[in-house]
């Protein structure tokens, strides 16, 4: 039996909507992300629990690892029947991850199990298109990181789409999920279909400087241009008291306040544990709307999706 677990991520990382995106880990070691298993079988078969499979549709056939199973047998031609569990740790339409997750973790699991010869690039834009057909838009940047680990920059560049980027090792990422659901199509028709020259400078200097700073291991500066024109302005409404919440959460000591990927999760980031659990806290108590809701205080996963034991 092959088992692949695909870790949660923060899409657009507050500056590079769609370009951008960061494969995390609870530093409880909680399994944040989806872990799908593969066994020969007579028949096809696919079985899914864990505390999420209730969000999961009825109908097998629009399931995503259903459709993955579908597009990569079709690409492949293996056709060989395998019974498949997937395992559900991540919720549905909470922007981290969450189909991402399940395809990352479905197609490696399929690659190991048929043995094929699929390189990286090919499975990358495999799990890419997947990701479009239930996000309304064919975007890299949670695919990636959860398969490849660590801060990844989407470059679409036909020899290597994704780039790893350096971090810096002392960020704590505070990711509070309300419990409540936004479909990133949803989160994705509410942008404009044009935006103003000035509004494109001030996305490429943000970005190029955050890039930057990166490189250069300035933290302060990373922080001040960790800010995105393109997509947070507009989802903002879809956060119940969005300004509210990051005004507290910065005189907590946090040193930001971001929308992870569509919404509704929200990611802070801290330098100090003491600070963290503060946020935490607060998150806990005046962010998390019923008892399906998180808050976890993680890092940087730099390992991405692996084989785990059974
Ligand atoms: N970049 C995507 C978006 C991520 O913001 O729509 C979805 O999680």
């Amino acid at each position: 039996m092959i088992k692949i677990y695909a870790p949660a991520s923060i899409g657009n990382v507050g500056v590079g909507f769609d370009i951008l995106g960061a494969a995390i880990t609870p530093i409880d070691d909680t399994l944040l992300g989806d872990c799908v298993s593969i066994e020969p079988s007579n028949t096809f078969q696919l079985n899914c629990y864990g505390n999420f499979s209730t969000h999961l549709p009825k109908d097998i056939k629009k399931n995503i690892t259903w459709k993955a199973w579908k597009w990569f047998s079709k690409k492949t031609n293996k056709k060989k029947p395998i019974s498949i569990t997937l395992e559900k740790n991540m919720p549905v339409g909470s922007g981290l991850g969450s189909s991402a997750s399940s395809i990352v973790a479905s197609v490696l699991a399929f690659n190991k199990f048929y043995k094929t010869k699929l390189t990286q690039v090919e499975l990358i834009k495999l799990m890419g298109i997947l990701e479009g057909s239930i996000s309304g838009g064919i975007h890299y940047d949670n695919v990636a990181p959860c398969y490849l680990g660590g801060l990844q920059l989407i470059t679409d560049d036909i020899h290597n789409p994704t780039q790893k980027l350096p971090i810096f090792k002392n960020w704590l990422w505070i990711i509070a999920w309300p419990g409540i659901t936004v479909s990133t199509s949803t989160a994705r028709n509410i942008l404009p279909l044009q935006y103003s020259k000035e509004i494109c400078i001030q996305n490429s200097r943000n970005l190029s400087t955050f890039i930057h700073a990166l490189y250069t291991q300035k933290s302060e500066l990373a922080i001040r241009f960790m800010q995105d024109t393109i997509a947070e302005p507009y989802r903002i409404s879809l956060i119940q008291n969005f300004l509210y919440i990051k005004t507290a959460l910065l005189k907590l000591g946090a040193l930001t306040c971001n929308i992870s990927g569509s919404g509704p999760t929200l990611f802070s980031i801290c330098l100090n544990i003491s600070v963290a659990n503060k946020v935490k806290e607060w998150l806990e108590k005046n962010y998390i709307k019923n008892n399906q809701g998180f808050v976890h205080i993680c890092k940087i996963d730099q390992l991405g999706a692996r084989k785990i034991r059974i």
